[in-house]
């Protein structure tokens, strides 16, 4: 579907989905980390979306995202797909969490967005060769730890980009000072499997994830071919102390031949 529709109406569908989500599970939203869940799921995310379009439509020469095709890898619930099928977009959701994906199909269905949502990995998704303009990957490939699936997720991204389309991937950043999942200074400097040890002995538990710095992740985004990749700070315009920010955001362009 093509046109822009306001988002306010489907930021409020967001909101009352994830709260039924959750309470269908018997679990608690009323505390911190649940209610930035539901803000960051719901009226935050179209500037969250806006930090990752930012850089597609500076880079690649779009002026807007009527009818261009989008995977986004990690979903979620789907906010971010939702917020670009609103500006126009076609829009393709995939996630291991097909309970959580429901949240945006189902809003995407009432809405009328453009926007299909698909249970997969990085590893497993198979959206077919060159079918994508871009590819976001918001926060979610932290969660492959080993570096050779990293390497095996980018490469999987690339084969579905078009020739000359973009990835544009934001990621906790392993510079900022503090650990951006638990706020323990420095533990996220250490091989994840230590850091998460280490934090096991003070009685916290974290999710598997690999941080990278800015460096790294750029150096992994060249080894899987893809060029004229470049740091683009937090989101907003390039500045020295986004390299120690909580997140990093990068992006690279598949080539054109070869
Ligand atoms: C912090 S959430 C971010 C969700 C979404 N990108 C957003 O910004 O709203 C991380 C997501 O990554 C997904 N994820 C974890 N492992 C993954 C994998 N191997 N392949 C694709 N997605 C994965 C999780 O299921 C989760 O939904």
């Amino acid at each position: 579907m093509a046109g822009s529709v306001a988002f306010t109406p489907v930021s409020r569908a967001l909101r009352a989905a994830i709260i039924e989500h959750f309470e269908a599970r018997g679990e608690d939203l009323d505390n911190d980390k649940g209610l930035r869940t539901l803000d960051t799921n719901s009226s935050l995310a179209p500037h969250r979306a806006d930090l990752l379009v930012h850089t597609f439509l500076a880079r690649s020469g779009h002026s807007t995202l009527e009818n261009v095709r989008i995977a986004d890898f990690g979903c979620g619930f789907g906010s971010l797909a939702l917020v670009l099928a609103a500006r126009g977009a076609q829009v393709i959701g995939i996630d291991p969490n097909a309970e959580r994906m429901h949240v945006g199909a189902s809003i995407a269905r009432d809405f009328g967005l453009d926007a299909r949502f698909f249970p997969g990995t990085f590893a497993d998704a198979d959206l077919g060769p060159e079918s994508i303009d871009l590819a976001l990957v918001n926060n979610s490939l932290c969660y492959v730890v080993s570096r050779s699936d990293r390497l095996t997720a980018l490469r999987g991204i690339h084969e579905t980009l078009v020739p000359g389309g973009w990835a544009v991937l934001r990621n906790p950043s392993q510079s900022h000072p503090k650990d951006p999942f638990t706020g323990w200074p420095l533990v996220h400097r250490l091989p994840p499997r230590v850091c998460n040890r280490v934090l096991a002995v003070g009685g916290v538990h974290r999710s598997d994830v690999r941080l990278t710095t800015p460096r790294a992740a750029l150096r992994e985004l060249r080894r899987t071919r893809f060029i004229d990749v470049r740091f683009d700070g937090s989101g907003g315009p390039r500045r020295a102390r986004d390299r120690l920010a909580g997140y990093h955001h990068v992006s690279g362009r598949k080539p054109l031949h070869g």
